[in-house]
């Protein structure tokens, strides 16, 4: 699916139900919520890349329910939600994904992770792009990207090819992440891992293309993200930490976007 990239005025307030829903009759027949959604989002990922084996192979523990009717089973519930977040995506033109994942409860107190709302997101992607950036294509950042919405937001505010770069520490962050720049059809690597300790866990690469975004997973320390940009947002951090209490958000505007290319 390629969504509209284009400025949209769109509402927040988006009514996820549809999409939770399911996976919360999942969760009723005696699954895991964390597990659940994590292997959702696996799903959703291979589904993408096209990749049968393993999507089939995430699916194996939800079977043994042959008396369950058709749209009814596990596998079709999952299905039924993804549908739900490819409309409401393409509907809304936001972060719909990002909201599932705080409205299902995902979020992790311990790591900070609270997005910034839709409107706000929207403002400073406006604020922080200007025309300055050099030769095209343009590179963009967020070393703590939770579920990449500042990215896919600013990306809307570049007329050039832009390249886009995102981390998280948390593995769901990421991979939401990666799904996002997939249907938002954006060009760019997204990275699991700690941009403090430099750590990478795992990576995928998606693609902009006419036919709509494409996605692979790709080796961690193959992918392209220049590692100085990782060493200066750590910089960065250390410096605010000497001054005061640090907050991975501050450190978001602190790497020196553009080395990384
Ligand atoms: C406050 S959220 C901000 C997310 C996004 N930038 C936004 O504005 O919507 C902070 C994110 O940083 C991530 N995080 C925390 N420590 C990190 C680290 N050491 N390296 C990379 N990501 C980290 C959390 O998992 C969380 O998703």
């Amino acid at each position: 699916m390629a969504t509209d990239t284009s400025k949209s005025a769109a509402p927040a307030g988006i009514d996820c139900s549809p999409i939770i829903e399911p996976l919360e009759t999942i969760e009723r027949r005696g699954f895991s919520r964390h597990n659940l959604f994590r292997d959702w989002l696996e799903l959703i990922l291979y589904a993408l890349q096209r990749d049968d084996d393993a999507y089939l192979a995430t699916l194996e523990k939800y079977k043994s329910e042959k008396s369950r009717e058709e749209g009814n089973r596990n596998a079709d519930l999952f299905s039924e939600s993804f549908g739900h977040l490819m409309r409401l995506t393409q509907e809304s033109n936001l972060d719909v994904l990002g909201d599932v994942y705080e409205e299902f409860g995902m979020n992790s107190n311990h790591f900070g992770q609270y997005f910034t709302p839709h409107p706000t997101a929207k403002m400073l992607a406006r604020f922080d792009v200007d025309d300055s950036h050099g030769n095209p294509p343009v590179s963009i950042a967020d070393p703590a990207c939770g579920s990449g919405r500042l990215l896919v937001y600013a990306a809307r505010e570049i007329d050039e090819e832009v390249w886009a770069f995102g981390q998280d520490l948390d593995e769901m962050c990421a991979m939401i992440s990666a799904i996002n720049f997939t249907l938002f059809n954006l060009n760019g690597i997204i990275i699991q891992g700690d941009s403090l300790k430099l750590t990478k866990h795992r990576a995928w690469q998606t693609t902009n293309s006419g036919l709509g975004g494409s996605i692979r997973e790709i080796d961690p320390e193959q992918c392209s993200v220049h590692e100085d940009a990782l060493r200066a947002a750590r910089e960065d951090a250390q410096e605010i930490e000497a001054n005061e209490e640090p907050t991975v958000a501050d450190l978001t505007g602190q790497a020196d976007i553009s080395s990384w290319t």
